[in-house]
């Protein structure tokens, strides 16, 4: 039978590829995003406590009610800004569904939606998939500071969408309330909407303050922000997360939303709501990471190796231009194989594969496999 991909360009994601020549060659595996360490045993025993307390059928379609609340909490508490629970949050299966959601809601063939980029890579497909185009504005090496004069220019009346993503990934770089104050600038008056990927919002560093959209009053009202519990609490696979909007933004969100998957897993969520009323399990996250962060580049700081130390996220990028200057897709490669170390070349985040000689490095792992890291990165 013959058919027409929707989808040409896509091919197997180099998260597979990395992940699978680590497996074959027994490789430390620092490509992925996820821990390789436990989420908390208290909020595994809420799960099955809720489990055992009747939350086994299906959730409400926006989610749980007292998750919602927590939620609500919660942006109050760290941003003094509030999201209405009965009406202006949703729980999803993962960020992935919200931001998948959020753009099939809104994009229609011929909208155009800017990013920056490097990228992550969920976001072009559901782009393309609703007949949109993705309009990318390339942040250069290695600060990754966006120039707003250029996104000033690409925006224009075909703009529907605008997708950030602080503190972002792969880059590990952070906007200041500066960057914030210049997008709200550009977008005031228009009917372009945000979409703020805030899936890191935990996890900053050096006492930098997280600029969630929400605090900024005019994006506020065009914004969807989208965060992960995955990222949070050490449990990728639980996949669940959520987005919060206005009232007249959500509503047109639940619409699709509800003929998508409905609602997601129940007993996690209701184990999620009670875990969160202890504040302290997302406020020590930068703490534990920026330990990480450290260890890891206190290690490797003799290296040929260069860095400037991420600034968020859980990923840091490493400069290997001292070292080679193989293709960054080749030299990943080969340090998997031969070295036995599993990064992500940043290439497949930028426009027309934009080869920096950078690589990406999940310090999301045990203090151990780190310091096997660093062994392996000092010899090289
Ligand atoms: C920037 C960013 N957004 C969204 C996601 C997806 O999050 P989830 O696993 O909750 O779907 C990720 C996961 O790596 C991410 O890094």
């Amino acid at each position: 039978m013959h058919h027409n991909s929707k989808l040409p360009h896509v091919g197997t994601t180099i998260f597979t590829v990395m992940s699978t020549l680590a497996q074959q060659y027994k490789a430390l595996n620092l490509s992925q995003g996820f821990p390789n360490f436990k989420s908390d045993q208290k909020l595994i025993d809420l799960v099955t406590n809720a489990m055992n307390s009747d939350y086994n059928q299906y959730a409400p379609m926006a989610g749980n009610l007292e998750l919602r609340v927590a939620i609500t909490n919660k942006f109050e508490r760290l941003y003094n800004s509030t999201y209405h629970p009965d009406s202006e949050i949703t729980i999803t299966a993962g960020a992935t569904q919200a931001i998948f959601t959020i753009i099939s809601t809104f994009i229609k063939p011929d909208d155009e939606v800017l990013i920056f980029r490097p990228a992550y890579d969920c976001y072009e497909p559901a782009i393309e998939l609703n007949g949109g185009k993705t309009i990318s504005v390339q942040l250069e090496a290695p600060h990754y500071k966006v120039d707003w004069t250029v996104v000033s220019r690409k925006i224009n009346s075909r703009t529907k969408m605008v997708i950030i993503n602080t503190p972002q990934n792969p880059s590990g770089t952070i906007f200041s309330e500066e960057d914030m104050l210049q997008l709200q600038d550009l977008l005031e008056g228009t009917d372009i909407i945000l979409l703020s990927d805030e899936v890191y919002e935990h996890i900053i560093f050096d006492d930098k303050k997280h600029q969630s959209a929400c605090l900024f009053p005019d994006l506020k009202s065009r914004s969807f922000v989208v965060a992960s519990f995955g990222k949070t609490f050490h449990n990728t696979g639980w996949k669940l997360g959520y987005c919060c909007a206005p009232k007249a933004l959500m509503a047109e969100f639940q619409k699709v939303h509800q003929f998508n998957v409905f609602c997601v897993n129940h007993p996690m969520q209701k184990a999620l709501a009670d875990y969160l009323q202890d504040p302290i399990h997302y406020l020590k996250l930068s703490d534990f990471y920026q330990r990480k962060r450290d260890l890891f580049l206190s290690l490797i700081k003799d290296s040929r190796f260069q860095f400037t130390p991420a600034q968020g996220a859980y990923f840091q990028i490493l400069d290997y231009s001292n070292i080679t200057m193989e293709k960054d897709v080749d030299f990943a490669k080969r340090l998997t194989i031969d070295h036995k170390i599993a990064s992500i070349p940043l290439s497949v985040f930028n426009t027309d594969n934009l080869d920096n000689k950078v690589l990406r490095f999940c310090f999301a792992k045990t203090d151990d496999t780190l310091k096997q890291a660093a062994d392996i990165l000092n010899t090289i």
